[in-house]
């Protein structure tokens, strides 16, 4: 079962934006569609590890800022012919507060890392466009 972190208010990431948490783990980028969708990626491209909170948000993907890559933001795959994953966490969102899961989905997780770690550092800036 998954803990629930308050991360913050939707509002506090930008429309097509992301924003960025500083984590025990690495950085993970939260992002926000045009529907008001909310989805979490570890904040590194499977190509080259760039940035994707930096990345334009479009539909259900970003493209990383980097060298253009479209990632799906649902499943943290690039879109074909791109081979690449990023590691996807759970969030949701409850009466315009959103919450990511302390543990990492599981699936497609490199393991190793964050084991039992439930103590996620939030903090730093907003990113967005
Ligand atoms: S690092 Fe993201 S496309 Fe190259």
């Amino acid at each position: 079962m998954n803990d629930w972190l308050h991360i913050g208010k939707l509002e506090d990431i930008p429309l097509q934006g992301a924003r960025v948490l500083e984590t025990a783990f690495g950085n993970i980028a939260v992002f926000r569609t045009q529907a008001n969708e909310v989805f979490a990626l570890r904040d590194r491209c499977p190509h080259r590890g760039g940035p994707l909170s930096q990345g334009i948000v479009y539909g259900r993907r970003v493209a990383c800022p980097l060298h253009n890559w479209a990632i799906e933001l649902e499943s943290g795959e690039a879109v074909a012919p791109d081979k690449g994953c990023a590691r996807r966490f759970s969030v949701k969102v409850e009466r315009g507060e959103v919450y990511l899961a302390a543990q990492g989905d599981t699936a497609g997780s490199s393991g190793g890392e964050g084991a039992g770690n439930h103590g996620l550092y939030v903090g730093v800036g907003v990113t967005g466009h």
